[in-house]
């Protein structure tokens, strides 16, 4: 075994923008399991291939619950007390609520919101312009009001969630830490917005996790952070899948005609996009409970571990060619780019249902969009994200 930190720079750009195959890389150099050096001090291990990929995402020996975390830590504000950082029998408890909260959404009105948002979109893009950034313009802001809406978030208020989602980003990627000072605003927020619902009516799950408080079903600060939670997994997650989506299928245009005609080729190409390039490239955290051994090495506890979703979506013993995007492709279900096991992401059809609503209408739309000739692709650094920061596209042949 070696306990040789690999060198993985994910705040680094230039490093991102091929961090998927550098860690299947260094899989196939050194083995499934591996330890790294984290960008901000410390270390941490990393799972590498599918099959311990699968079974470490389900793995008791593994909480999500942070040895570190105190009311005192930073980044513990209660409003980050969510699913994330429980593990069950509460996770359980809480994810059940979570799924009654977005009972409302199903396929059918999540494809209607998706399309109307789009449509919206698309008719202020065809006064406007021909050449356009569409991740700024159409796949964030799509999917700030999906998020939005979901929660049941007024519209007019969007551009607050943006800047506090924007603001814990930063945080996040220079190390300072505003986590508390933003959840406070957050939280005063979605006190505010309850007052003004005061009957606690509804569609938005914000409204239907006030109501399983009052029912007694979860304590307020539990529905609060929940509420938090929807918004800030859905939003940044849906919006890079869009724009991967795009960059991904536009890039051929038979491949980008038959997602606009065929809705069963859509659907496939969409898990092909996010098979390829998944929105979170690594999991999130979590620490081993007690020692164990695992592929030669050895796990002690309190040790922190991600698995590389990316690399895993890669491995060559499950996907032929897997660093290579292909659509069609055959066994997309064992992609691992929404988890699996107990945290596995309860908001993957709402994501899938958007992402395939919106990705088709815009090829129905503008059958001739090409990604800009000369724009040189740029991942936003960062750990666990990976998204495009932007997406220069044009509308018109060239
Ligand atoms: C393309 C879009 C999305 C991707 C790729 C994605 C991916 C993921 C992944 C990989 C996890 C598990 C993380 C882990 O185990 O460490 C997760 C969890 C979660 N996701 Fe998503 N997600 C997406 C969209 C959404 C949407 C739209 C929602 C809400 C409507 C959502 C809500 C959540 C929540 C609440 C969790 C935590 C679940 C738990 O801990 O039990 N996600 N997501």
């Amino acid at each position: 075994m070696s306990d040789i930190l690999a060198s993985l720079p994910f705040m680094d750009a230039d490093f991102k923008s091929r961090s998927i195959d550098a860690v299947s890389q260094l899989a196939a150099a050194r083995g499934p399991l591996l330890k790294f050096a984290l960008p901000f001090g410390g270390e941490a291990w990393l799972v590498t291939d599918h099959a311990l990929s699968s079974s470490f995402l389900a793995d008791r020996r593994l909480s999500k619950a942070s040895p570190l975390q105190d009311q005192s830590a930073p980044g513990t504000h209660r409003l980050y007390r969510h699913l994330l950082v429980t593990d069950p029998p509460e996770h359980t408890r809480l994810r059940r609520q979570l799924r009654h909260a977005l009972a409302y959404w199903t396929s059918a009105r999540i494809e209607a919101l998706a399309r109307d948002i789009i449509a919206r979109r698309l008719a202020i893009l065809d006064r406007d312009e021909t050449h356009f950034d569409l991740v700024a313009h159409v796949a964030m802001p799509a999917a700030l009001e999906i998020a939005c809406t979901i929660v049941g978030i007024p519209l007019d208020d969007m551009a607050k969630i943006h800047a506090w989602n924007d603001r814990l980003t930063r945080s996040d990627l220079d190390g300072t830490d505003q986590a508390a000072e933003i959840a406070d605003e957050i939280e005063a927020y979605l006190t505010g917005l309850a007052g003004k619902k005061a009957d606690h009516a509804g569609d938005g799950a914000w409204a239907a996790l006030r109501r399983a408080a009052s029912r007694g079903d979860l304590d307020r600060r539990e529905a609060m952070a929940l509420a938090y939670l929807l918004l800030s997994a859905g939003y940044e997650t849906t919006g890079h899948l869009l724009s991967s989506a795009v960059w991904l299928l536009a890039g051929d245009r038979e491949t980008w005609r038959t997602v606009a005609a065929d809705d069963d080729a859509a659907v496939r190409a969409i898990e092909e996009c996010l098979r390829f390039n998944p929105s979170l490239e690594l999991s999130t955290p979590r620490y081993v409970r007690e020692d164990f051994e695992m592929a030669g090495m050895t796990l002690r506890k309190g040790d922190m571990v991600f698995i590389a979703l990316g690399a895993a979506n890669r491995d060559p013993s499950i996907f032929r060619a897997g660093s290579l995007f292909e659509c069609p492709r055959a066994g997309l279900a064992q992609h691992l780019s929404f988890g699996r096991g107990p945290h596995i992401c309860p908001g993957a059809g709402i994501a899938r249902v958007a992402s395939r609503t919106i990705v088709q209408d815009l090829a129905r739309r503008f059958p001739d969009l090409s990604v800009s000739a000369d724009h040189r692709l740029e991942w936003i650094p960062g750990l666990v994200m990976r998204g495009l920061r932007s997406l220069p596209v044009r509308t018109d042949s060239e």
